[in-house]
């Protein structure tokens, strides 16, 4: 893109991207406007339905949408960068990426003078030296933080403990700091330990009212806002159905669940991280919600839908949800189901699985600008209810 394209179309011109430092954001050269046409189309013609009707895609800003920044951490201890190390060791600093908000953008400079002052050399994957691999930041709407570093060893630990009051100082709206272990020499984002550091235990985030919490390890979408959109939406047609009972299966810490509860007489969320469940829990705690339970589990197992449900919702890892669990949706008693997924390929195959039922609205929502990937969010209903016979 030249510079005069670059300010007809703002927020999609990178200067990382143009000079081939980063090209993470595969898509941004074909302007905003083409990037969500072409996600647009692509879902067409992936999910295909005589009555499918497409609700209008939703947008997002073309910059500072993302919640989350997972910065690698190269250079040296005194003049640390942070964005991106190739295995050869060269680093290249993305502090000021577009995809992140301003306030996540002017954290990393308080991040910089914390690694200097705890001494935390950053790790080189092709010396087998150093200690800190990443840091992991993530902002909630209030602009509370919730930092994760990702080191070789405990080593530095002790100094981290004790320069995070400083580090508290300087950024006052830090929440939960932890610690992660990753001692292989792998580019592996992170390993199995993680330790809590004083300080609260989780980031609350508020959607569309709702509190959610998010433990170090919780999976949440990056993109806050459309986030609270696709949990909208579900909750509409939850709404247009209201069930007795409603299943939100891979309900991570209940975004779903939680947005549908007033429109169904029971919720229940199924997902199998404990720490995710507890969290969810906390939540319906602090709404007051009597009708909404969570329950560690497998959802991938036929398993997934005991107890029945009329109206299912599933939001899937990108794998998708796969044979055992669309042939228990088939022979359940099922009659509406939601599927949110971020990969149009796998909702595809499923949905060719889940013959009884009839996609009925969609929608395309990019929470993924710049990029090849988006969500997509459909209302299939069983086809006995819509008049039509399965092909
Ligand atoms: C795309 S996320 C969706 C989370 C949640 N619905 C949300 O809106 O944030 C997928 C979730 O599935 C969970 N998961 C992965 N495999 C699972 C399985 N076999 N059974 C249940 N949950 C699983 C993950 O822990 C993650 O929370």
């Amino acid at each position: 893109m030249n510079p005069e394209s670059a300010i007809a179309n703002p927020g999609t011109y990178c200067p990382h991207f143009a000079a081939a430092r980063c090209r993470s954001c595969a898509w941004i050269e074909r302007g905003y406007a083409g990037q969500l046409a072409d996600k647009q189309a692509l879902a067409e013609a992936r999910i295909q339905s005589a009555r499918l009707r497409w609700l209008s895609p939703l947008a997002s800003a073309p910059s500072g949408f993302r919640n989350k920044a997972k910065m690698a951490v190269g250079g040296s201890v005194d003049s640390p960068l942070l964005g991106l190390v190739d295995l050869q060791d060269r680093a290249v600093d993305l502090a000021d990426c577009l995809l992140y908000p301003p306030a996540l953008q002017s954290a990393f400079a308080s991040l910089r003078e914390f690694i200097r002052r705890a001494r935390i050399t950053p790790y080189s994957l092709a010396q087998r030296r150093g200690e800190l691999k990443y840091l992991l930041l993530t902002i909630a709407p209030s602009g509370a933080l919730g930092l994760r570093f990702v080191l070789r060893s405990r080593e530095p630990l002790s100094r981290i403990e004790k320069h995070l009051p400083g580090l508290r100082e300087a950024l006052p709206m830090l929440d939960p700091v932890s610690v992660n272990l990753q001692p292989e020499h792998k580019a592996v984002l992170e390993g199995d330990v993680e330790l809590l550091l004083p300080g609260p235990d989780s980031l609350r985030m508020e959607v569309n009212g709702i509190p959610l919490h998010l433990k170090p390890r919780s999976f949440f979408q990056t993109h806050t806002e459309l986030a609270g959109e696709l949990y909208a939406q579900a909750a509409r047609w939850i709404a247009e159905s209201r069930p007795q009972r409603l299943l939100d299966l891979y309900c991570g810490v209940g975004g779903f669940a939680l947005h549908c509860a007033p429109h169904a007489q029971q919720v229940i969320g199924r997902e199998i991280s404990a720490e995710a469940i507890a969290s969810a829990e906390r939540s319906t705690q602090e709404l007051g919600l009597t009708n909404v339970r969570f329950e560690v589990a497998d959802a991938s197992a036929a398993a997934a839908l005991a107890g029945e449900a009329e109206a299912v919702i599933v939001n899937p890892p990108r794998r998708g949800i796969g044979a055992e669990l669309c042939a228990a949706v088939e022979s359940s008693a099922t009659r509406t189901l939601i599927y949110s997924s971020c990969n149009v390929d796998s909702l595809a195959a499923d949905l060719g699985r889940l013959s009884s039922f009839e996609p009925i609205e969609a929608q395309v929502l990019d929470l993924f600008p710049h990029t090849a990937h988006f969500e997509t969010l459909v209302l299939l209903r069983r086809r006995d209810e819509t008049g039509l016979e399965a092909p």
